[in-house]
């Protein structure tokens, strides 16, 4: 019974999403615009909708539509029009894409995406063209770094943040002697970097770093290497297929019980049921559990289980911020993308209750927000502790101009 009131319910929101998508896509004329307002604001979404970060695209994608459809899906009073394009996680294809997006879509807004490689493309095209960009996950920390710019806002992380964190928390445990696993490219050497800072700073030592090509799975012969060098923590960078793969890996080659892995939420996060008891006791930290104690995370998770049939993580989470970030830049400014300065200032200064927390943006235009350290139980990321409270990125070369 309540199982089809729920099912009912949560196909009327996805049909009144889809309805919304598919008057974007025949041109339908809203009686508004016939009168003499604006025409619809395009938003571009950019995201992996194939590939070892697919599931991530698509809890980014849903939870920003619920987020504007939850407040009557408009923007500024402006209707929507959303342009979806999958990246592939390919970043020899991120500038052409990020330009269809501008050029031919002519877009007010990209939003994306997952993969740092990806991000840079687009960073460099919101900037070579002054479009407007909002990234919901890539952590690369140019983008509110060294090329950070009034137009470009990131709603999730940088790659050092939850990193810097976990480096801090291993360190406390008084583990000496790590070795760091990722993909060879910006995130998981930006990741690995800011892990071994912390790490460093409080005493330990980083022995070796393994990489293999992205989004390769070939652990074997790296978890090998690991049995041999015997550290006394393994910190892991990996996500959505790639990270179930490598969880499960590692606990089939002995290692779970003998060496402690740890990494950034992302090895566990969104990947549980599919992890099963190989990610039983990880820690982990990340801006966001899975039992936070806010209002909002308890409605937001609610809703988003109702809308999508999926439990929320933390990739919806900053689907669902960049929707309320979209919300109150537009509102402040009524629709009018073109009056960019408040719209900048209003994004800039959008403070609001997220299901991680409370939201608040760095000069930098990067979260400034609490860790939490976690643990896997059952298909939850529990919280243990905050592990650092509001750490903000170091914005290392970050020269706003106006
Ligand atoms: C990234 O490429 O920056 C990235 C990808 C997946 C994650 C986190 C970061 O889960």
């Amino acid at each position: 019974m309540t199982q089809s009131i729920r099912k009912a319910s949560r196909r009327r929101v996805l049909a009144g999403m889809a309805a919304a998508g598919a008057a974007a896509a025949t041109g339908f004329v809203p009686t508004r615009f016939a009168i003499g307002q604006q025409a619809k604001i395009r938003l571009g979404l950019m995201l992996p909708y194939t590939g070892t970060y697919a599931a991530l695209g698509k809890n980014i994608d849903d939870a920003l539509r619920l987020a504007i459809h939850e407040k009557g899906g408009t923007l500024g009073g402006r209707d929507i029009e959303y342009v979806t394009l999958d990246d592939e996680s390919d970043p020899a294809k991120g500038s052409d894409n990020a330009n269809k997006l501008v050029a031919r879509d002519k877009v007010d807004f990209m939003i994306g995406t997952v993969h740092s490689g990806v991000v840079m493309a687009m960073v460099k095209v919101a900037r070579d063209t002054n479009t407007m960009l909002v990234i919901p996950n890539g952590g690369v920390g140019a983008a509110t770094g060294a090329l950070c710019a009034p137009n470009i806002f990131r709603t999730s992380f940088s790659n050092w943040q939850p990193a810097y964190a976990m480096g801090k928390v291993a360190a406390d445990a008084g583990r000496k002697r790590a070795v760091v696993i990722s993909w060879d490219y910006a995130a998981g050497k930006e990741s690995t970097d800011a892990f071994t800072e912390a790490f460093t700073k409080g005493g330990g030592k980083t022995e070796k770093g393994l990489f293999l090509p992205f989004p390769g799975v070939e652990f074997q012969p790296l978890l090998t290497e690991i049995a041999a060098l015997k550290p006394d923590v393994v910190y892991a960078f990996f996500a959505g297929g790639g990270a179930v793969k490598f969880v499960k890996d590692y606990a089939a080659a002995g290692l779970k019980k003998a060496i402690p892995l740890v990494g950034p939420g992302f090895l566990t996060d969104g990947t549980l049921e599919a992890q099963g008891e190989a990610a039983q006791g990880l820690e982990t930290t990340l801006h966001y559990a899975d039992d936070l104690k806010f209002a909002k995370d308890k409605t937001f998770r609610a809703a988003f289980k109702q809308a999508t049939g999926r439990d929320a993580d933390v990739y919806a989470v900053q689907g669902y911020d960049t929707g309320t970030l979209l919300i109150s830049g537009l509102g402040a400014v009524k629709g009018d993308v073109k009056a960019r300065d408040a719209l900048v200032d209003a994004m800039e200064k959008t403070v609001f209750d997220s299901p991680r927390g409370r939201f608040t943006l760095s000069k930098a235009h990067n979260p400034v927000q609490d860790f939490y350290l976690r643990k896997v139980q059952g298909t939850e990321n529990r919280y243990v502790r905050v592990a650092v409270k509001a750490l903000a990125d170091p914005a290392t070369g970050c020269k706003m101009s106006a």
